[in-house]
């Protein structure tokens, strides 16, 4: 069998997995799901499920990733559970069906950019939103996004993923300060700080039950949590690195990268007009905001600059949702990478072609990851690694820190109980608003 790749240093892999967080979930889905649900105190939700449950479970992936070393459905084999690989297999399953609709969504951020350039959205914001969110064009970019994060992924793991995070993430961090510093010149931008930073707690109080699921959805969905993703690039990484350490570094900058983008949207959201606007779901974000662009000055270099920051995010996120299938093809069967690449990827971009039918398909596809296989992967993971294998990630978490035993008994019993225990709250609230969904005939 060949060798297996590793990443070339520890901040190799601090980029590659900061590049898988920092996607549309913190620039494009993180503002959008603050403004639609109360704005500062949706904010205050979120980040403590970021870091109170977040974080735990990525150390929960690390653990089994580190230790196994292999791809995320032989790593339980490995760790001496083989009868839990159902679980990995899961993670690989969800990742083709995310990465189908990821790159639709990938395949707006591509024709922005041509409207942008052109000017093309600045008349009639929503016209344009219709005329590339579904149908040929859709289509078309779709499959550019696809054919793109495919060749990233068959360069491999170093030439390919590492150095293309390696100069997206700067870049990102880079753009996104200047974009801030620019909105703090708009009109909007001290009733836009205010909504989204002020938090007016009886918001929480009284929609508890709405804002808890999709403040815990985005905060997995952010840090790449419950697809084996972190598990699939832990598994490339060195023994003597301290995995909380990492995970810290990891969370907080992908927390700051989606404030940033915070405190891009909002300044321009009450440019033009106010939150409301932007709440009604996939599109509204997308029309909002070009919308905003088109009627301020130099919006159209503006919203470029915003749009290929958001291409970078989104490519970033997709390698890493590409990597999970590809790397458990390759080691089980035995494929070129190159040739595992092309396949899984065109295959994917097949299953995600009906998400191009329309927006309620999109969101069907967006909520059956959000609010299904999401929290029951996190649940499946928690309850593998709490209770099945919890003598061997507790010594794996330890190992290459400096983190005592106090820490370690701590997070092991968080993990077992708290993390579950709100994961299935939040999974028994979202199969309810699934349900609800399907049955009104929301989607179809
Ligand atoms: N975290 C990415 C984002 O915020 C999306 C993503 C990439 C993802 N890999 C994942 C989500 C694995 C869940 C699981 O856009």
């Amino acid at each position: 069998m060949a060798q297996r790749e590793t990443w070339t240093s520890r901040i190799g892999f601090i980029f590659a997995a900061v590049g898988s967080a920092v996607g549309l979930g913190n620039i494009w889905s993180f503002p959008f799901q603050t403004a639609a649900n109360g704005g500062a105190a949706f904010l205050v939700v979120y980040l403590l499920a970021v870091f109170l449950i977040g974080f735990p479970t990525m150390m929960v992936e690390f653990v089994i990733g580190r230790r196994g070393e292999q791809n995320p459905v032989a790593a339980f084999g490995k760790l001496g559970y083989g009868n839990w690989s159902f679980a990995g297999g899961l993670g690989v399953l969800s990742t083709l069906v995310t990465l189908s609709f990821y790159s639709v969504v990938g395949g707006w951020v591509l024709s922005y950019i041509v409207g942008s350039a052109t000017g093309a959205y600045f008349g009639d914001a929503g016209a344009y939103f219709g005329s590339v969110a579904s149908g040929p064009t859709a289509i078309a970019a779709h499959g550019i996004f696809m054919l793109v994060t495919i060749g990233i992924v068959a360069s491999g793991v170093t030439d390919g993923i590492e150095r293309a995070t390696k100069f997206m993430i700067p870049a990102i961090l880079v753009l996104l300060v200047a974009l801030g510093a620019w909105a703090t010149t708009l009109d909007g931008a001290s009733a836009g700080y205010s909504y989204y930073l002020s938090p007016d707690f009886s918001v929480i109080a009284n929609n508890f039950g709405s804002i808890v699921p999709p403040a815990m959805g985005q905060a997995f969905f952010t840090l790449s949590l419950g697809f084996s993703v972190m598990i699939a690039y832990s598994s490339y990484l060195g023994r003597d690195d301290s995995l909380p350490a990492d995970g810290g570094a990891i969370v907080v900058v992908n927390t700051m990268v989606a404030l940033l983008a915070g405190f891009v949207v909002f300044p321009l959201l009450f440019a033009t007009g106010g939150a409301e606007g932007a709440g009604g779901g996939a599109g509204t974000a997308f029309i909002a905001i070009a919308g905003a662009f088109g009627q301020l000055p130099a919006g159209g270099a503006i919203g470029f600059v915003f749009f290929a920051v958001l291409l970078f995010a989104a490519l970033s996120s997709s390698i890493s949702l590409l990597e999970v299938p590809v790397s458990y093809v390759t080691e089980n069967y035995g494929y070129s990478r190159s040739t595992t690449a092309v396949a899984m990827g065109l295959g994917i971009a097949l299953i995600g072609v009906p998400a191009t039918f329309g927006t309620s398909w999109l969101g069907f596809y967006n909520d059956v990851v959000f609010k299904l296989l999401l929290p029951i992967s996190v649940f499946l993971l928690a309850v593998f690694v709490g209770w099945v294998a919890d003598t061997e990630a507790v010594d794996e978490l330890g190992r290459g820190s400096t983190i005592g035993e106090s820490f370690t008994t701590a997070w092991l019993w968080w993990v077992r109980v708290v993390v579950p225990l709100a994961v299935v709250v939040t999974l028994y609230l979202g199969i309810d608003a699934l349900y609800t969904g399907l049955t009104n005939g929301a989607y179809f």
